[in-house]
């Protein structure tokens, strides 16, 4: 994908479409009335019949047969000038997207008028740009073309501001879409390993260094919870370390994600409905590769640790079994009470690992409950946290990046439910409802004094169908935008 910044004007434009926003206002746009007198008729009349609305979100394509160098035009509705906001602006950008890819049209001209939130407007543009294809073959019909090429139409003074925003959303969407590959890819090429791997790749930028705990070490370490779940699996696992250290960094935070690569539910068998996503149980692990991805571009001036437990929840006879006592690498005991409770688990000595390097703040992303689900929907994840300063930041850092949060308590009252009568914790909570928080609670009890939040992606990290205008159905990549402005502003 080429992204240009032109000064050139919409009369002039060579592309095979010419994206014009329209504003529900009386007067047209400049890019309208400099078109010349026949193609600005055509515009007026189609829009006083109201067969082009300007309603926000309508989208209205045709060619212009030769009367300007720009093959097609594109008329899309803005609504209200007053209602205009970056987030709508990224839904906009996606619905442009795809209303051009239906009809081959690989290369865009964005007018003027829809960069008022201009990064907004390209991400949208750039996150629906998505396709999964790598196992499509050229017998699979209705393969859609992808974009080629953006030119964001600009006046010549800014386009040097323009050139900072179009690296940093690049970024940002090259890291969401890597993320969405390694969880749309099946879970027998993307198993513990192959994300050890690819965490590895990632130090051969040079700005990230990478260390990967094997069983044997693990085994030394006494991260007995991560060994536990893996027994079942002819897949070794594995604790990844990764670190991204500036020199002048003045805070440091630890990013844990939940990488487990197939969730069969071990012993604790899971329905076959249930079972059908669940190589998309290592979105959490997926997020934070896919942050560093991005931090070697972007070099925050923050200390980033990434901690991963990457494994396979299988079915064997050499699984977990219910009633069985694991020692966690906190010295913690937890008893088995169902072998499908497996990401706090592996998260419990994640975390615990992760305390030990001393961040100032501790976030998880997992993919951890189908509770959250139930209780927020698939568009939200839960965000638990007893740290105010931290609730209050990430929320708002969902906000710019349109990536759902809700908050949920993680209440002391609770923890009396989830202990065991022969371990110090049990891995299943008594009696029914709060499935969200009884994970976040059973969480907590492996973090001691460092401000902490979980993140419980099971929803928004991956749909059957599309989530929005610019997350397409499959894997979203949920999570890396919203901590990569996150770590923008601590
Ligand atoms: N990976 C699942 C949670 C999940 C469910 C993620 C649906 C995405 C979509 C997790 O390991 C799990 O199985 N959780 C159990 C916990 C229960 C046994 C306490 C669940 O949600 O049923
Ligand atoms: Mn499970
Ligand atoms: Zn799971």
């Amino acid at each position: 994908m080429k992204i240009n910044i032109t000064a050139t004007s919409a009369s002039r434009a060579e592309t095979d479409l010419l994206v014009i926003g329209l504003i529900d206002q009386p007067k047209l746009p400049d890019s309208i009335l400099e078109l010349g007198n026949a193609m600005t008729e055509i515009i007026d009349g189609l829009v006083k019949r109201k067969l082009v609305k300007k309603e926000a979100k309508f989208v209205f394509i045709f060619p212009t047969l030769h009367k300007i160098p720009a093959k097609n035009i594109a008329l899309v509705g803005l609504g209200k000038k007053n209602k205009l906001n970056a987030n709508l602006m990224r839904e906009i950008g996606g619905i442009i997207t795809s209303a051009a890819a239906q009809h081959h049209l690989t290369h865009l001209t964005i007018s003027p008028e829809l960069l008022s939130f201009p990064a907004a407007t390209l991400e949208g543009l750039l996150l629906a740009n998505y396709q999964f294809h790598e196992f499509k073959t050229k017998h699979s019909p209705n393969l859609i073309k992808s974009i080629k090429q953006i030119d964001l139409t600009v006046l010549e003074n800014q386009q040097k501001d323009y050139q900072k925003i179009v690296h940093q959303v690049e970024t940002a969407v090259n890291a969401t879409k890597f993320a969405r590959d390694l969880v749309n890819r099946p879970p027998s090429l993307m198993h513990p390993q192959a994300i050890a791997q690819a965490a590895s790749d990632l130090a051969k930028s040079g700005v990230i260094t990478t260390t990967v705990f094997d069983r044997t070490k693990l085994a030394k370490m006494g991260a007995g919870a991560i060994l536990a779940v893996a027994q079942g699996s002819q897949f070794d696992p594995y604790l990844i370390h990764l670190e991204y250290s500036p020199a002048n960094a003045k805070k440091s935070v630890a990013l844990v994600g939940k990488g487990v690569t197939f969730d069969s539910g071990g012993l604790s068998l899971k329905p076959s409905a249930s079972m059908e996503d669940m190589k998309s149980d290592m979105a959490g692990a997926a997020t934070v590769l896919g942050v560093f991805k991005a931090l070697a571009d972007l070099k925050p001036s923050v200390h980033v640790y990434g901690v991963i437990p990457v494994v396979e929840n299988m079915i064997s006879d050499k699984s977990i079994r219910v009633g069985d006592i694991v020692s966690t690498l906190s010295g913690k005991t937890v008893e088995i009470m169902n072998t499908d409770a497996e990401g706090r688990l592996i998260l419990a000595d994640a975390l615990t690992y992760a305390e030990k390097l001393q961040p100032d703040a501790i976030i998880d992303f997992a993919t951890l409950t189908g509770a959250c689900i139930v209780a927020l929907g698939d568009s939200f994840a839960g965000l638990m946290t007893r740290n105010s300063d931290m609730e209050k930041s990430l929320l708002q850092s969902s906000i710019l990046t349109d990536e759902k949060l809700w908050p949920l308590p993680l209440p002391e009252i609770y923890i009396d439910k989830m202990k065991s009568s022969v371990a110090d914790l049990s891995n299943i909570h008594k009696g029914n409802g709060g499935g969200a928080i009884m994970g976040g609670l059973f969480l907590q009890q492996f973090v001691n004094k460092t401000p902490f939040a979980h993140i419980d992606i099971a929803g928004p990290s991956f749909g059957k169908e599309n989530i929005n205008s610019f997350t397409p159905a499959g894997a979203s990549g949920f999570g890396v935008r919203l901590m990569l402005d996150w770590l923008d502003n601590i």
